[in-house]
């Protein structure tokens, strides 16, 4: 009977292993922990289908997520930026050297001033505006820790020269216009903190890919609205 009753627990602990084995390379081998496959929105293309990641205030991303391909592109940056906020995901890298070589030519100098951020730089920068602003106006414009989508490397934060990126400048003017061209959109438009819980951000650009930002750029949409479209 002993012998039965060590043979069955052999094989409980073998199998318990052999599950915790596999969710650990499950876990170390994707970018997407199981909790984050499901931010990826599957959506028809002309040649088919594409997924697109969601990060807003009801999809948040696990804490050890991170982009693949994270790299610096080549863009002038601002002087506050760190070295981690220079980077982006990979697929985002050559899109954005063309939009803002494209900016060049026509006048206009665009900087880089925060793309990928960490869960942990997140938790800084939100406890710190929470500190120096209060909750509420932080909310506003910061994502808590797990739902900023500069967690994703998809997004950059763009600023110029003055520091000082609004409606109305040559710079925000000129992003607003083109960076749809480039696969890019504004994240949060005027108008819209219903709907992306997040209040106007000219500067914030996401990377969906040119049919998506084309389409979201021509109907004055937000990504949230495009993913339920
Ligand atoms: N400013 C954007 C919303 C962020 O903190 O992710
Ligand atoms: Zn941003």
């Amino acid at each position: 009977m002993r012998k039965v009753y060590k043979k069955i627990s052999g094989f409980i602990i073998m199998t318990m292993i052999i599950i915790c084995g596999f969710w650990y390379i499950e876990g170390n081998t994707s970018n997407y922990g199981s909790n984050d496959k499901d931010k990826l929105f599957e959506v028809n293309t002309a040649n088919g289908s594409e997924k697109i990641l969601l990060v807003n205030e009801k999809h948040g991303l696990s804490g050890n997520y991170v982009p693949e391909g994270l790299s610096i592109p080549n863009i002038p940056f601002s002087n506050g930026s760190d070295d981690e906020e220079k980077h982006v995901a990979g697929t985002v890298v050559k899109p954005l050297e063309e939009l803002v070589n494209a900016a060049k030519k026509d006048g206009i100098i665009l900087l880089g001033n925060s793309g990928y951020r960490s869960y942990e730089s997140q938790e800084d920068i939100y406890e710190n505006r929470v500190i120096s602003q209060g909750k509420k106006l932080a909310d506003a414009y910061v994502a808590k820790p797990g739902f900023s989508e500069h967690q994703t490397g998809l997004c950059i934060d763009i600023t110029n020269k003055n520091g000082y990126f609004a409606k109305g400048t040559k710079e925000a003017d000129w992003l607003a216009k083109n960076c749809y061209r480039f696969g890019f959109i504004i994240r949060y438009p005027y108008g819209k903190k219903s709907v992306t819980g997040i209040e106007y951000e000219p500067w914030h650009i996401r990377y969906v890919g040119k049919e998506a930002a084309k389409y979201i750029h021509d109907n004055g949409i937000t990504l949230e609205e495009y993913l339920q479209k």
